[in-house]
């Protein structure tokens, strides 16, 4: 068993002057990561409707005591990416109708999909933000170097927390239903969506910084997308496979670690570039030491 899945009510200051491109070295990263962010406060209810209406079917009390803790967990990733996201509508408006179209694709799937495929996509859901998490902990230098502090701690902290809770809504999908056929299918569904709405976003950031025309903007987003590809499809797909466990999967290294240095007093985080002795916990360098 991992650790225990813990809310961290991470406190984010946003300056007034905090910029969509927050990724001044790579500005179409921080587009695709803004796209991502702008459908969190819809996917992430959804999914969390799916799982809290599986309660009532769940006999084991650890996992019963899991689902709220995972209930907490993605509350509170909804809730800081709706304040991100209020900052970069305000600044590109156009956004404002992505959003509507995420809110219209996620209602239409709580009418008509039905509650077997939701709890599907809410497991096909978390293996992509798993099989995301691993892509980036490998990358952050490469991605995250020279970028806004807080837009980079609010990213990397939603996506350590996803590796936390990665067996959650599995186990959850395999207690309630089970059905690999409508898990594929849904996986598929939502990684399509993720796909489509980073890409719109991500035009409509570019237009406004006259950057849509820009090679080097569509080489580097053609380079990690297709690196993402190859990587997070495979993982994808591990997980599909018969007496798949999320918990076979091998965490990132660096992810849990940095969580763990989260100060739930002050609930903040030390910057994902911090040198590392300055935040691995006492017990860990106790333990390195000796
Ligand atoms: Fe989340
Ligand atoms: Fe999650």
């Amino acid at each position: 068993m991992g650790e225990p899945i813990r809310h961290r009510d991470i406190k984010l200051e946003w300056p007034a002057d905090t910029r969509a491109a927050w990724q001044s070295l790579k500005p179409e990263f921080s587009a695709a990561c803004n796209g991502l962010s702008l459908g969190m406060p819809y996917g992430e209810p959804y999914v969390m409707a799916a799982v809290r209406g599986a309660l009532g079917e769940i006999d084991d009390p650890h996992l019963v005591a899991e689902v709220h803790a995972y209930l907490e967990q993605e509350r509170e990733h909804s809730r800081q990416h709706r304040r991100f996201n209020d900052i970069i509508t305000a600044q590109h408006p156009a956004l404002k109708r992505v959003e509507k179209w995420l809110a219209r694709s996620y209602r239409f799937l709580q009418r008509r999909a039905g509650k077997r495929f939701a709890v599907a996509y809410a497991a096909g859901f978390e293996a992509t933000a798993f099989a995301a998490a691993r892509w980036m902990d490998n990358r952050r230098h490469e991605l995250f170097r020279g970028a806004d502090p807080e837009p980079a701690t609010l990213f990397l902290w939603h996506l350590a927390e996803e590796v936390e809770h990665k067996t959650v809504a599995h186990d959850v999908w395999a207690s309630v239903d089970g059905s690999r056929f409508r898990y594929v299918v849904a996986m598929a569904v939502c990684f399509t969506m993720l796909v489509w709405f980073i890409f719109l976003s991500t035009v409509v950031q570019l237009t406004a910084w006259r950057r849509v025309l820009n090679p080097v903007a569509w080489f580097r987003l053609w380079k990690w997308g297709l690196a993402f590809a190859f990587e997070v499809m495979p993982t994808m797909a591990i997980t599909a496979l018969r007496d798949h466990h999320p918990s076979q999967q091998a965490d990132p290294s660096w992810m849990p670690m940095w969580l763990a240095s989260y100060d739930p007093i002050a609930n903040t985080i030390p910057n994902w570039d911090a040198p590392i002795d300055e935040y691995l916990p006492a017990h860990w360098s106790t333990a390195r030491a000796g």
